[in-house]
């Protein structure tokens, strides 16, 4: 496995619509996926999408850390979840306005509004159908990863870019009113 450089925002293959994986076993693909697992583990990131490291192909990796899991979910992370083509069915639309950032737009956090709750279908490394339901903080960073193979960045669906901001100086300005730091990790 290797880490492997992100491509930031301003690079044609973030705004361009990712091909689907013709053949999810062959080792390329096996080793863009541990290659992109490293890479956001690295970074570090909870999720990445196969553009964010220059190639234009439909295979996403994500995680949700423990502190990120909702009441009601199963305890504990999820670890790295490996995902070829996936497709996103909203179970719930209502909308969760959220701050994400993401390893393309280094340094900035916004709100974005995403469905509370949706299946995730695609396929592993070995082929087989994977699903995987999910809310809250794991839903929204599965839509925040699929967005990245349409070309879609999560500035573009931000309602409001005034809560557009630089993380240090949120977290800076959370440390001055002695609250609790508002951490975000990239996507
Ligand atoms: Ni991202």
């Amino acid at each position: 496995m290797a880490v492997r450089p992100i491509v930031e925002m301003g690079a044609p293959v973030l705004r361009a619509r990712a091909e689907p994986v013709a053949d999810p076993g062959s080792p390329a693909i096996r080793t863009l996926a541990e290659d992109m697992v490293e890479t956001m583990l690295e970074a570090p990131g909870v999720g990445l999408a196969a553009p964010q490291v220059g190639v234009g192909v439909r295979l996403i990796v994500y995680r949700v850390p423990s502190r990120r899991r909702l009441t009601g979910e199963p305890p504990g992370p999820v670890d790295p979840v490996i995902v070829v083509n996936p497709r996103i069915t909203v179970v719930d639309a209502t909308e969760q306005v959220g701050r994400e950032g993401c390893l393309s737009i280094p340094g900035l956090v916004g709100e974005v509004p995403r469905a509370a709750r949706i299946t995730l279908t695609g396929l592993d490394l070995d082929g087989r159908p994977l699903t995987r339901d999910a809310r809250g903080f794991h839903a929204r960073v599965i839509q925040h990863e699929v967005d990245h193979l349409d070309g879609v960045l999560y500035i573009d669906r931000m309602r409001d870019l005034r809560s557009l901001a630089f993380e240090r100086v949120l977290i800076q300005m959370a440390a001055h009113r002695a609250a609790p730091a508002a951490t975000q990790t990239g996507t």
